[in-house]
Order: C-alpha cells, then structure tokens, then sequence
C-alpha cells in the first residue's frame, strides 16, 4: 500500500483525548503540535507526532511539504441537502424585498419549487449535480457529508437521490417527511404511502431517517409514526427541530433515541435543558439562521449545560445557500459564543459522532482515516477568524492528496 509523509507542518490542531461526542471542558480541549508530520499507510494514520522525532521512514513514501501550514482533521458536514437541481435564486431575491420563507413555502414555493427541478434532472443529472457540490464541499475542507433526500417526494426520485448520494461518497440520509407534494391528500396519507412504498427500499440505502417536525409541514405525530417505522427498518433517526416554533420535536427525539435534533432556532430554556440532559446531539446550523435573518441557535449555553453540539452547514438551495464549515465556524465564534476550540471539536469529532463515524472520523491521531486539511495559516485558529477567508489550501482523503 502506498504511504504519504505530510511534512514540516508548522503547528497541528487536533481534538484532544478520543472520547464522543465531547461535552463540557472537552469540547474546548485542542491538542496541538508545532512542527509536526503525519505519516499515513493507505488510507488510515499510523503516526503522528513532531519532525524532530520523525524516523527516517524507509522504502517508497509519497510526500507532501506542509511548508509550514496548519493541519487540521478534514471536516465533517453531518447536515446538508446536498442532492438538488436549480436554484432559488429568484426566491432569495424576493425574500430581500420582504418576503418570509415561510410565506413563499405556504404559497408553493420554497421546497416544492426545488422538487419540481429535482423530478425533472432524472438520475443523471441528480448525479451530476450532487457531484458538484461536493466538489464544492472538498474545496471548503469537507471531507466527509452526510446529504438527505427530500426534493424527489415521489418513489422513482427519493431512491434515485439517495443513490445518487452514496455513489458521490455521501451518507445518505432518507427525508421522505420533508414536504406534503401536492398530489398528495395531506400530512397523513403522505406518511402512509412513504412508509408503505418508499421506506422498504430506502432503507436499504439510507443510514438515516429525518423529518421536517414544523408547522406546516408534519406534525409530533405523524413524525413518531414516521421515525418508528424508520427503526423498525433499521434506520437512525434525526429531526429537523424548532426552526421556527417549538413543536415537540426535542421530547420525541430523547424518547425515540434519536441521534440529533437539528436547527434549534426557536428552542426555549426548558426544551434546551432537557437536550443538554440527554444523548441526543443538537445540531446547530448557524448559516441557515443567518441566511433566513432567524434568532441563532443557544450555542453557548447548550454547552454550559453539558449539552453535546455539533456544527454543520444545512446547505441547500433555499435556506442555507452555503457549503463552507469555515464560515459556519467563524458564525459559531462570532454568534453562538463557541470558542474556535469548541468549533473545531463540534464539525469534527462531534459530527462524525452524529453519523456513526466517530471512531474513524475527526481526528489526526494513529488508526483514523487520513483526512487531512491544511490551512494557509499561521494558526489554526484562522480557520474561525478568517471570516469567508481563502485559507483551505490543500485536502488529503483517504491518504491522498487531491490535485
Ligand atoms: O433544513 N427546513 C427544512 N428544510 C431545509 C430547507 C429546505 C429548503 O428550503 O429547500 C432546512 O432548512
Ligand atoms: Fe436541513
């Protein structure tokens, strides 16, 4: 197997210990090395440490001149909607005159606009299009995305999304529940048709179940009917959780086990506290707060609590029109009250944790998959400060280096 020397890297940042998902003062805790190497066999980590301790390896090494940069462990985006056609370009513009994103849902708009596209781009171009953007993803560090269906709504274009996802390398994720499509007679006979024709074969794909529990679209109980027919399938289960009002969705994701309530906005003190109590993860999307103008997630205090956070993008063509975990970074230091350190942890170790993937995923440590990002930085703490900076220069997957 070829091996890859990552050289003469001027300072490492890497969460410290191997606990997940990291809560309280763990969070925070940064192990870092200053001149250091990485050396990877195949597509895993063997070492790590400083370049005066590095031992002449010998036969064929492949190498990569750090020059200095930082390394971080390549970022893991646990929230997208990454399999889509169009755009909603003309929506947004509509939305800075005025316009709420729940008025342009209401009136046909918002996620059906995009599932008239995504139905339209048949499996090819659904294929394509989630290639680009996760072409777009690796240039912003991602190296590990978890993406939803969710814009296909009928059989043929949920099961094409969802394979379209796992051929790009994703971690696909079944969102059946994201809308009522209008051939549909309401929340309640859509459940049941997703349960009964979609979810068998979806499931066989996907890794995950999540539903949209807002108003206006599934309510706590079609949500339960929904996410208990998903672990009867095997699934994990994730919710989209108080966007815009607080609907039930963080008791039901304690009670089902789930693996994460995702968006947070409208959460109050006695549903924050109940999160921080339990083992489900509370995944905070700040771009998508901060896109749609909406009061951002209880970042800081989900913490002080003992809560366990992750950080993700929640790209998508409506409400998060962005792909870059840098950015989100820089919005979780600037608007959630996280430390860079807490950042780090939370689109890493934390993220990875939310996919399953925690004992493989987020760190630069021996026996991890060799997904490497350097920075053009002289501290890895630029990757928040740089608010939209150009500083990913260079990302390693799977122990090789992309062109
Ligand atoms: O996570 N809120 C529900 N779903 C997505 C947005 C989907 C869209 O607007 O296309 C979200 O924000
Ligand atoms: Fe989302």
């Amino acid at each position: 197997m070829s091996r890859l020397l990552v050289r003469d890297i001027g300072q490492l940042a890497t969460p410290a210990g191997d606990a997940a998902p990291l809560r309280g003062a763990l969070l925070g805790e940064v192990t870092i090395i200053e001149d250091a190497f990485v050396l990877c066999d195949g597509p895993r980590i063997v070492s790590v440490g400083r370049m005066r301790d590095l031992e002449p390896p010998d036969g064929d090494v492949e190498e990569v001149d750090g020059r200095g940069r930082c390394a971080i462990p390549g970022l893991v985006d646990c929230h997208t909607h990454a399999c889509f056609a169009g755009d909603r370009v003309e929506e947004f513009s509509r939305r800075a005159a005025g316009a709420t994103y729940e008025e342009l849902h209401a009136a046909g708009g918002g996620v059906l606009a995009t599932v008239t596209a995504t139905r339209a781009a048949g499996e090819r171009g659904l294929r394509e299009a989630t290639s680009r953007h996760r072409g777009w993803m690796l240039r912003q560090g991602t190296t590990t995305f978890e993406a939803k269906s969710g814009y296909g709504l009928d059989r043929e274009t949920e099961l094409a999304s969802l394979r379209a996802i796992a051929a790009e390398g994703g971690v696909p994720t079944f969102l059946g529940a994201h809308a009522v499509p209008p051939e549909h007679d309401g929340a309640d006979e859509y459940v049941d048709w997703l349960i009964a024709e979609v979810l068998p074969e979806a499931a066989a794909i996907a890794e995950a179940a999540d539903v949209f529990l807002e108003r206006g679209a599934f309510d706590a109980v079609q949500a339960r009917r929904y996410l208990e027919a998903a672990r009867d399938h095997g699934l994990e289960l994730r919710l989209h959780g108080d966007q815009f009002t607080e609907a039930g969705a963080i008791p039901l994701a304690i009670e089902l086990g789930a693996r994460s309530v995702d968006h947070l906005e409208a959460t109050g003190a006695d549903g924050m506290r109940a999160l921080a109590e339990s083992d489900v993860v509370g995944v905070l999307l700040p771009a998508s707060a901060l896109f749609l103008g909406r009061p951002m997630p209880p970042g800081r205090a989900l913490i002080d609590a003992g809560g366990a956070i992750a950080l993700a993008t929640d790209f998508n063509p409506g409400s998060a029109f962005c792909e870059s975990l840098p950015l989100v970074c820089s919005l979780a230091c600037t608007q959630l009250g996280l430390s860079p350190a807490q950042a780090l942890g939370a689109c890493t170790v934390n993220a990875a944790h939310v996919l399953g993937r925690a004992g493989a995923k987020g760190r630069l440590a021996p026996g991890f998959d060799a997904d490497i990002v350097l920075l053009e930085a002289p501290d890895w703490r630029h990757l928040a400060y740089h608010l939209g900076g150009d500083l990913v220069s260079e990302v390693i997957v799977a122990g090789t280096a992309l062109g």
